[in-house]
């Protein structure tokens, strides 16, 4: 059968254990990769990155498979040829599988639908980024195990990927999840349909309930009318300051941060609860456990 990750939805709670549960074995040195066939797998990044493109071919590399990285500017998509053309080019030389950045929503999905290869979303515009999301879980189960947490979501939820992938995926594990943005940064109507019970707050005082409290990047690339005001009425309000951390959570994000926007200073580098660069590891070994549940 050939295997997808496009969306969270493409995932049962048993698959998503146990590629968390790999992944924490991996980066406990308690897991060997399998010993499989060398796979080709195309690297197709047409956003930028640094995480996850460095950590998929890194994580593709310590399996022993063989990995090419394609680029906008790299590719002849920057000399005019259509996205149709690209895929239709690339599937003729027969990778194994394909991971694909892309600004266009669904569009990793199209392309398992159109040319049944194996696929992997590593972010389709706003719609969603499923492997941010499974090693934000990887972590978390290293942290608290089977706990339902409380985990408070902060930012532009309404343009973020890794926040609709991560409130499918908190979802299904029942967890209390409670979103804190301006009205201009929700899409309840969208939410309302994932999950009737999230909480709403408007502010970052008082949050001494949650275990751990997740930041999100304002996605300016994708915020078309009225930037400049929404960046300022948001810093104002809701960048995260020691003030707001006197209870300690556990401070995540899946980067890259916008320093004095989302997080200050003083948090981002002192807060001694703080995973940021913890996500940043666990990001390679929770693609090799997706690499391994592709294959
Ligand atoms: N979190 C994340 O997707 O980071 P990059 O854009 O650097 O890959």
């Amino acid at each position: 059968m050939i295997k997808k990750i496009t969306s969270i939805d493409d995932l049962s709670i048993k698959e998503i254990n146990k590629i968390a549960d790999d992944a924490i074995k991996f980066s406990l040195n308690k897991k060997k990769t399998k010993k499989s066939k060398v796979r080709n797998i195309f690297n197709l990044f047409l956003e930028p990155s640094t995480r996850t493109t460095v950590s998929f071919e890194l994580a593709a590399k310590k399996i022993g498979h063989n990995i090419i990285n394609i680029n906008f500017d790299k590719s002849s998509l920057s000399k005019g040829e259509t996205f149709k053309d690209t895929m239709a080019t690339l599937v003729s030389m027969n990778p194994d599988a394909l991971i694909i950045r892309d600004q266009r929503e669904f569009s990793p999905r199209d392309i398992y639908n159109n040319h049944k290869i194996s696929v992997i979303n590593a972010g389709d515009g706003k719609n969603e980024h499923p492997t941010q999301s499974l090693l934000d879980y990887a972590i978390l189960k290293k942290k608290f195990g089977n706990k339902k947490i409380t985990i408070g979501i902060c930012g532009d939820i309404k343009h973020s990927r890794v926040a609709h992938s991560n409130i499918k995926l908190f979802t299904k594990l029942n967890y209390n999840i409670e979103l804190i943005a301006p009205d201009y940064f929700l899409d309840k109507n969208n939410l309302l349909k994932i999950n009737k019970n999230i909480k709403y707050r408007n502010s970052l005082n008082n949050i001494d309930n949650l275990d751990v409290i997740m930041m999100l990047r304002i996605q300016k690339e994708r915020i078309n009318k009225n930037l400049k005001s929404s960046v300022a009425s948001f810093k104002n309000k809701y960048c995260l300051n020691m003030k707001h951390l006197k209870s300690k959570p556990f401070l995540m994000h899946p980067g890259p941060v916008n320093r004095n926007i989302e997080i200050s200073d003083d948090v981002l580098d002192s807060y001694r609860r703080s995973l940021i660069l913890d996500q940043v590891e666990m990001g390679v070994y929770t693609r090799m456990a997706c690499l391994e549940f592709l294959f």
